[in-house]
């Protein structure tokens, strides 16, 4: 008998559920908010109003699209945390509903877990190498950055994090000093694709260890920024692509650094990334070269799989479900990471 998993993930704007047989993905279906754009950063209220407006209708399509009845459903897996209150809210009370009304199990999912373990989901008819324990994950998103130590689907030991900004707020804030808009981070990728990297350089931070940090460079670029258009007022508007470049690059030499360090102290070469920055081409790209440069096995997701989605809800919810760790359904929603193991 199969297991068959829903996975409903609504931790920040997007509205996601995906259904899984085992392994294998057979709906994923996310409703994004493009309310927020117009704000330039997502607004919590406006966010939980929509997943409130979204979650029916997703739920509806996810079981429709993957061919299967209520009653085959033997779990519903929900993002307990970490995300914005309110719309971890809507999700965590509809998996509890969904879970009564139907007398399946319910468990719950770290939304960092989820990242982690998207590497590990099967779809048929695409082949894709899955990478064996241990292996090392460098997690990249707009509210985490950190390398961990996979050592099994049950067992994570975060190696370094960052100690202040996450490197997708990196991004973002990178272009909203330019004015170019919300999110960040695929703007900066398009336009730093025509830009040349080696024109303006940053000073890359000093950090200790595998511990990462991204606010010295975002002020760095403030700064110049300022410097430059002192001289030139319309120093952005002629400079765009060179700018993004650089500033790309030098965030991507910074998550490199540690990354490469990581593998040389743990002997580990099997290399995942995953989180909403690993969309992000120049990463890929580097991560594949220094993979093949280094003799490391790397493990790069498709692109639905990088931002929030509940795919990888759905996966970490299967092992869990099969371990028989279940969620009590008075089990409150849970918005700090820190309060929350990986
Ligand atoms: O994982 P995610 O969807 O949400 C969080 O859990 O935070 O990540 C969102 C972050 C945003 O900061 C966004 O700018 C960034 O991922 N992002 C990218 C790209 N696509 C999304 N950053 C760099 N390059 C991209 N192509
Ligand atoms: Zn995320």
């Amino acid at each position: 008998m199969s297991d068959i998993i829903v996975g409903i993930e609504s931790s920040c704007d997007d509205t996601s559920v995906a259904v899984l047989k085992d392994e294998y993905l057979i709906s994923n279906v996310i409703a994004s908010q493009e309310v927020h754009r117009q704000y330039g950063g997502v607004v919590p209220e406006l966010a939980s109003r929509a997943h409130l407006l979204n979650i029916v209708p997703v739920v509806d399509k996810a079981i429709k699209s993957a061919g299967i009845q209520m009653k085959d459903i033997d779990a519903i897996a929900f993002t307990r945390g970490p995300g914005l209150l309110g719309s971890l809210l809507v999700g965590t009370s509809f998996a509890k509903g969904m879970a009564i009304s139907l007398g399946c199990k319910l468990v719950e999912v770290n939304h960092l877990q989820g990242h982690i373990l998207s590497c590990l989901i099967k779809e048929k008819g695409i082949e894709k190498p899955i990478p064996a324990f241990p292996f090392l994950t460098l997690l990249v998103s707009g509210g985490h950055t950190q390398i961990v130590q996979v050592d099994s689907e049950y067992s994570f030991r975060i190696l370094g994090q960052t100690i202040d900004d996450a490197v997708g707020e990196a991004f973002d804030k990178c272009s909203k000093m330019m004015g170019l808009g919300y999110p960040g981070g695929p703007i900066i990728d398009k336009l730093a694709k025509e830009g040349d990297a080696e024109r303006f350089k940053f000073n890359l931070p000093n950090i200790q260890g595998l511990d990462y940090s991204f606010s010295g460079i975002k002020t760095s670029l403030l700064y110049f920024l300022r410097d430059r258009i002192a001289e030139q007022p319309d120093f952005i508007e002629q400079n765009r692509a060179d700018i993004c470049a650089g500033f790309q690059k030098a965030l991507i030499d910074i998550l490199m650094k540690k990354l490469i360090l990581a593998v040389k102290q743990t002997g580990i070469t099997r290399v995942a990334i995953g989180g909403g920055v690993s969309a992000n081409s120049a990463l890929r790209q580097r991560v594949y070269d220094e993979g093949v440069k280094r003799g490391w096995q790397t493990f790069i997701p498709e692109f639905r799989f990088t931002t929030d989605n509940a795919a990888m809800i759905a996966i970490c919810g299967l092992y869990k479900y099969r371990a028989g760790e279940f969620c009590p359904l008075d089990a409150p929603a849970v918005p700090r990471a820190g309060s929350m193991a990986i």
